[in-house]
């Protein structure tokens, strides 16, 4: 054996989706982020594509990010589903010190494979993105939905008609220890054929 399975296990059973605001102070650096792209970068692609690209978005950018989701939320949300608190919540996350990463699918210009195995291919390069992160003890939420996937928010990062976004990452450690995971367990999801 090559690498300790163990350990690996290990980490793909502690990397966690933490929500900005179960974040501590604690700064995630440049050189983390980096690592993690690396990573990314990794992935499997059919046809060597590699359609996985990332947006970093820090400082002012990130603050303007954020104040955009937070408009958009109200765009979308009709009114007697509003939630304060959940408006509020970009509106912190705007304050906040932390780093966003923005995920989106660059089609093939040749359209090689089908769009679809363009997409796994990114939620492929998430994952070992996530899992450097998780190596560091730093959580990552994955954000889609209708902010996400908006044509508004399409326009306001620049991505061209055929690229796709697919999420906002959200990076950041945990205020005391990591939560603990929760699945069902694997054997159920099996069936040996023979
Ligand atoms: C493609 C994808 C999109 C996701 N989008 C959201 C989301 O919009 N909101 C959310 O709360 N969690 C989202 N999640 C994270 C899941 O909620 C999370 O993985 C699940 O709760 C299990 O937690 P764990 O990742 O810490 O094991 C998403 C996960 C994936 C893979």
């Amino acid at each position: 054996m090559q690498y300790n399975l163990s350990d690996l296990l290990k980490l793909m059973k502690e990397r966690r989706s933490l929500k900005p605001e179960k974040y501590s102070s604690r700064k995630v650096h440049r050189e983390q982020i980096e690592k993690m792209l690396e990573a990314a970068n990794w992935a499997p692609t059919h046809g060597l594509t590699e359609p996985w690209r990332f947006k970093v978005y820090g400082g002012e950018a990130r603050k303007q990010l954020m104040l955009f989701c937070a408009e958009l939320y109200r765009k979308f949300t009709p009114e007697e589903k509003f939630m304060e608190h959940k408006y509020d919540a970009f509106l912190k996350r705007a304050e906040k010190d932390l780093n966003v990463i923005l995920v989106y699918r660059k089609r093939d210009p040749l359209e090689r494979i089908p769009v679809e195995e363009e997409d796994w291919a990114v939620a492929c390069s998430v994952q070992n993105l996530a899992l450097v992160a998780a190596a560091y003890g730093i959580g990552c939420f994955w954000s889609s939905g209708k902010i996400v996937f908006s044509e508004e928010l399409h326009a306001w990062a620049g991505l061209e008609s055929t690229d796709r976004c697919m999420g906002l990452l959200y990076l950041g450690y945990p205020e005391g220890e990591m939560p603990a995971g929760k699945r069902n367990i694997w054997i159920n999801k099996v069936e040996w054929v023979e």
